[in-house]
């Protein structure tokens, strides 16, 4: 009983002891052709077939997929084919930012055309402060900016003609044009300080800087290691593959929704301690801890099942994060600027000590993206409820190309996944004066 072969005719040949009947399941590049080839296995004719059963997707690829490629035992990331580490150390963000979303790395006129069309669309409407300012002073800014960035939705009802390219390719620039000035009037609001206007001939991270932090001058200037710190905090977070938050953006973007609805239910999934949050709640850890003298017992609670060591451990890294490395390297550049964070010191020694312990070595816990940048980010000034929003704002280049690729990709359909029914058997109404 064999289903459509593949190119060399790989096959899994499964043998089921219920019923002794044999099928060949078509393997491509090393993996199941297609989940779909399992429910030819029945054990009567009208069965449904045979699913696979798989919790959190430990085990399903969900879409085959050009732009990310990670290597999580060798600590391997690369997007669209180049190392993490050359485009952290060569590139700027918005350079990376057309990588990611366009497939190849720009000319100097496609650079100077694209940098020019995400400035010239970093405003946002005149009511989104309106709606910014209908928030109490101390909301979260991650909560704020997913309003803002749904509400935005409702500014460009042409962003639902998701089956455009043209169409598509104007809301993502005004999606990675806007989300710096959503993010930054989210602070302002915040702080009860005014807020800062756009200024269009400065970098993209300069004028975010610049709309965060401008007060009572005529002209801000950041410091050019800050300014860049930040763009290579920005490219280390642009893409990631099918994490929960891209994963959200792809099903949402499946039922043909808009993309800024899309990207607030994506930052929604960002928003969560255990993906895009654990930047903030490691910065919350590091402050409870308070020295390095109580480590020893923190690490203990962690081993007792008391406690997570936030910033460890990754679904697909089995070694160090290779992002984690490179931060770790802008960090010091940073600490020359603004001075030592004095979290660093426990986050270090926290580190050192985890490293040797049987239970991160055995389960292969190591640091990942977000162990460090929250204290690089502390110490550029921003307040902990920020930090999920400076993941979001990159992450947007990311999620935008893999909404990009999932529409173009004729083998998607709506994200629909199947369950294993476990409760009641069917049973009859009983009227509400019959039931015991
Ligand atoms: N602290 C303590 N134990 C941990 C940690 C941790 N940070 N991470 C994993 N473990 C343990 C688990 O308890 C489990 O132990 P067990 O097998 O004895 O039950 C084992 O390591 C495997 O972990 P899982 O939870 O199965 O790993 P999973 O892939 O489901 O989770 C996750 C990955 C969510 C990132 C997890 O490591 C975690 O919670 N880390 C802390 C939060 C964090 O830093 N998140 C950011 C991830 S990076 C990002 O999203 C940008």
């Amino acid at each position: 009983m064999a289903s459509k072969g593949t190119e060399n005719n790989e096959m899994l040949t499964v043998t089921d002891n219920r019923t002794g009947e044999t099928y060949e399941i078509p393997i491509h590049e090393g993996d199941v052709l297609s989940a779909m080839d399992l429910r030819q296995i029945k054990v009567e004719d009208d069965d449904f077939g045979m699913m696979s059963y798989d919790p959190a997707f430990k085990n399903t690829a969900s879409t085959r997929s050009t732009i990310t490629y990670i290597d999580g035992s060798n600590g391997i990331l690369e997007y669209r084919g180049y190392p993490i580490e050359q485009l952290a150390e060569r590139a700027s963000f918005l350079e990376v930012a057309y990588l990611i979303l366009r497939g190849s790395l720009p000319h100097q006129s496609g650079l100077d055309q694209w940098v020019h069309d995400i400035t010239f669309h970093t405003y946002v409407h005149e009511n989104i402060t309106k709606l910014l300012d209908g928030f109490r002073y101390d909301a979260h800014a991650m909560g704020m900016v997913i309003s803002a960035v749904a509400a935005l939705s409702t500014f460009y009802p042409e962003a639902k003609n998701v089956e455009d390219p043209e169409a598509r390719w104007f809301q993502i620039q005004r999606l990675v044009a806007k989300m710096p000035t959503l993010a930054a009037f989210a602070y302002r609001h915040h702080r009860g300080l005014p807020y800062v206007y756009p200024e269009n001939e400065l970098s993209y991270t300069a004028n975010f800087l610049n709309m965060l932090f401008r007060i009572g001058v005529k002209e801000y200037k950041p410091n050019p290691v800050l300014e860049r710190a930040l763009d290579v905090l920005f490219i280390l977070h642009a893409d990631h593959e099918q994490n929960c938050s891209t994963t959200a953006m792809r099903v949402i973007g499946s039922s043909q929704a808009d993309p800024y609805t899309a990207v607030a239910g994506a930052m929604g999934a960002l928003y969560g301690p255990l993906h895009g949050g654990a930047n903030e709640a490691v910065l919350r850890m590091l402050k409870r801890i308070g020295s390095t003298d109580n480590i020893p017992d923190f690490i203990e609670r962690v081993k007792n099942r008391e406690e997570r060591l936030m910033g460890f451990g990754h679904r697909v890294y089995k070694a160090y994060d290779p992002r984690a490395k490179i931060i770790k390297r802008t960090a010091d550049e940073v600490f020359e600027v603004t001075g030592r964070n004095p979290l660093l010191d426990i986050a270090l020694e926290l580190e050192k000590i985890a490293l040797n312990e049987e239970y991160f070595v055995e389960r292969n816990l190591y640091p990942n993206v977000d162990f460090y940048s929250g204290i690089i980010y502390q110490a550029m000034g921003f307040p902990v409820e920020m930090f999920p929003v400076l993941f979001a704002i990159p992450r947007t280049v990311g999620w935008l190309a893999q909404w990009q690729e999932m529409l173009e990709d004729p083998e998607q359909r709506i994200a629909r996944p199947r369950q294993v029914y476990t409760g009641e058997k069917r049973r009859e109404f009983d009227p509400i004066e019959d039931r015991g």
